[in-house]
């Protein structure tokens, strides 16, 4: 499909004078229906080139490419020529890739290897893994997936939140009010209690605040209760957020999070104060941001405490040297968009030309339909009980449906779970939303229950078919595509045949909801496709075209879905 573009450009090129064949490709639009053509390319840009009017330009060219070959039709509307490809020949040509390729459909090389940093979820310690963390989690694995399709060696970080003055704070309630059974029973609620109550006492008593600095700067310095208690917090918070990443099936190649950072911040503050970028403001060092419009980024408290910027700093420069990456993409909510832009000016300031491979990823916040969401206030919802109530309700409903009973458990988690990813990959990252289980389990919405049914229903097509399927998929059979022709499964045809490019385009604009819509426009597709032709008919080639169809749809929506992190069943 991609050769197609190119093939027309050249042809075009061919017939103009005067005009390259890049700046073709350019201007070569997709109308939205196929009814307009496959291609169209306007004349507009050309008048100045020709001295003429557009119209008299279209028309001219069109005249000059009806002979062409490789073109079904080529037509004149205005100032504009659209191309009509041979449909059969499409079709022969995207199914062929698509069988002959199965699950490395989609993939290409355009990576060639190199080495690309995927930072997400990036949760805090000792606080909930809450639904506000599902977005980088969910967000970063699909970037970390996609990435990989395209061909980079992929690095997938986890910058655990694991430093910092509140471990001083978590450390003094657990000392006044904690208890070790309840940390060891329920780690996380446990400790998110304690930080809730540090807060509370700590409006009126201000002492506690000078008590949690004092907590923490032992902690820096390396005293041994402090350290232990830390680290087993540490733990007792891994253990749990594991959990999580298991249920959603996510690994991470690092967790060198903050705290890894620690005893390589000396080096750094020096470099900083070697290139004359540190100054000292009210016996704080700093780095003066105001020539770039930004305030200035703290390095080093009074009391000597680094902060979270100091490590940021210190982790690129050493993920620079480990990793000697050609990207380093952050995952980060966009309430740190000054945060990066701070961290990526000062490694510009130090004079490292790959600041500009570092790159953050943003994205807005989740609220709940009963508002926002603060760890202070300890209102949150943790992630884990939404993952859990999501697989019980999915398991209500499929239920009722045909899944056989020793495959209820598998497929209720399969398909709950994918229902709260797919939710999230289905808009625009930037934008905040709101999450609503009538939204995420609805199976006939553009959500992922939907999809998931879809490419069962290819499945069960499949299934039915029997040998002749097993055939076409082993190619053994070569499908005779001038059977189907019609507008509906050439659109559907046509989508399948684009997703290597929004697989691509995806990548470039770190947006996995592109392949989440382009899933979801196949899915609608083969759904119309199916419900007006009865697929399993006695005409040998086209019940053979249909079912090539049917694989191919399967096969991408299953390459789509695990791109997003998503199991695709086979039954449900
Ligand atoms: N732990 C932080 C939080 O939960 C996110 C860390 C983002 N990554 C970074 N390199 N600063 O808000």
């Amino acid at each position: 499909m991609k050769d197609q573009k190119k093939e027309l450009a050249a042809a075009i090129a061919g017939a103009l004078e005067n005009f390259e064949e890049d700046k073709v490709a350019q201007l070569i639009e997709t109308p939205p229906d196929s009814a307009m053509g496959d291609y169209a390319f306007p004349c507009f840009k050309l008048a100045a080139v020709y001295h003429k009017a557009p119209q008299k330009i279209a028309e001219e060219l069109a005249e000059k490419l009806r002979g062409n070959g490789a073109f079904a039709d080529v037509k004149n509307v205005n100032a504009y020529v659209n191309f009509f490809m041979n449909r059969a020949d499409v079709g022969g040509s995207v199914i062929g890739d698509v069988i002959a390729e199965g699950d490395d459909y989609g993939k290409s090389d355009v990576g060639g290897g190199r080495p690309v940093i995927v930072e997400f979820s990036s949760p805090n310690i000792a606080k909930p893994f809450h639904i506000g963390h599902i977005r980088s989690t969910v967000i970063g694995a699909s970037l970390a997936k996609i990435y990989k399709a395209l061909g980079y060696d992929v690095i997938r970080i986890n910058h655990l939140g694991d430093y910092g003055t509140q471990f001083g704070k978590m450390i003094v309630a657990y000392r006044k009010w904690g208890n070790e059974e309840d940390v060891k029973r329920e780690p996380i609620k446990t400790l998110l209690g304690y930080y809730v109550k540090f807060h509370e006492e700590a409006e009126n008593d201000p002492s506690l605040d000078d008590e949690a600095r004092a907590t923490f700067t032992k902690l820096e310095n390396g005293e041994k209760e402090e350290v232990e208690i830390w680290q087993w917090f540490r733990e007792e918070s891994l253990k749990e957020f594991s959990r999580v990443y298991d249920m959603l099936g996510i690994e991470f190649d690092s967790y060198a999070g903050e705290s890894f950072y620690s005893d390589k911040m000396p080096r750094v503050e020096k470099m900083l104060e070697d290139k004359g970028l540190l100054q000292e403001s009210e016996g704080a060092q700093i780095v003066d941001l105001s020539d770039y419009d930004m305030p200035p980024a703290l390095i080093k408290k009074k009391d000597g405490s680094t902060l979270y910027i100091t490590r940021d700093i210190t982790a690129a420069i050493y993920r620079k040297e480990t990793y000697d990456f050609y990207r380093n993409i952050y995952v980060v909510a966009s309430q740190q968009n000054l945060h990066f832009k701070q961290l990526f000016k000062i490694i510009e300031l130090m004079g490292y030309d790959w600041a500009n491979q570092c790159i953050h990823v943003p994205f807005g916040m989740v609220s709940l339909e009963d508002g926002t969401m603060s760890t202070r206030k300890g209102k949150v919802v943790f992630l884990i009980d939404v993952l859990n109530k999501s697989v019980e309700k999915t398991r209500e409903i499929i239920a009722e449906k045909n899944v056989p009973e020793e495959l209820l458990d598998k497929t209720a988690h399969d398909v709950g779970i994918g229902a709260v990813i797919f939710q999230e990959l289905s808009n625009n990252r930037i934008k905040d939303y709101t999450f609503s289980w009538d939204k995420v389990l609805n199976f006939d919405g553009e959500t992922g229950p939907y999809v998931q049914y879809t490419h069962a229903r290819c499945s069960s097509v499949l299934r039915k078919a029997g040998r002749e399927a097993d055939e076409l998929l082993a190619g053994n059979i070569t499908p005779d595509m001038s059977k189907l022709t019609g507008d509906v499964v050439y659109e559907l045809i046509k989508a399948i045949g684009r997703f290597p490019d929004v697989v691509l385009e995806a990548g470039e604009k770190y947006e996995p909801s592109i392949i989440t819509r382009h899933i979801t426009d196949i899915a609608e597709l083969f759904n119309k496709f199916y419900h007006d032709e009865h697929i399993l008919v006695e005409d040998r080639d086209e019940r053979l075209a249909k079912l090539a169809v049917t694989a191919a749809t399967k096969q991408t929506i299953k390459n789509g879905l695990a791109l997003l992190g998503i199991v695709a069943p086979d039954r449900m």
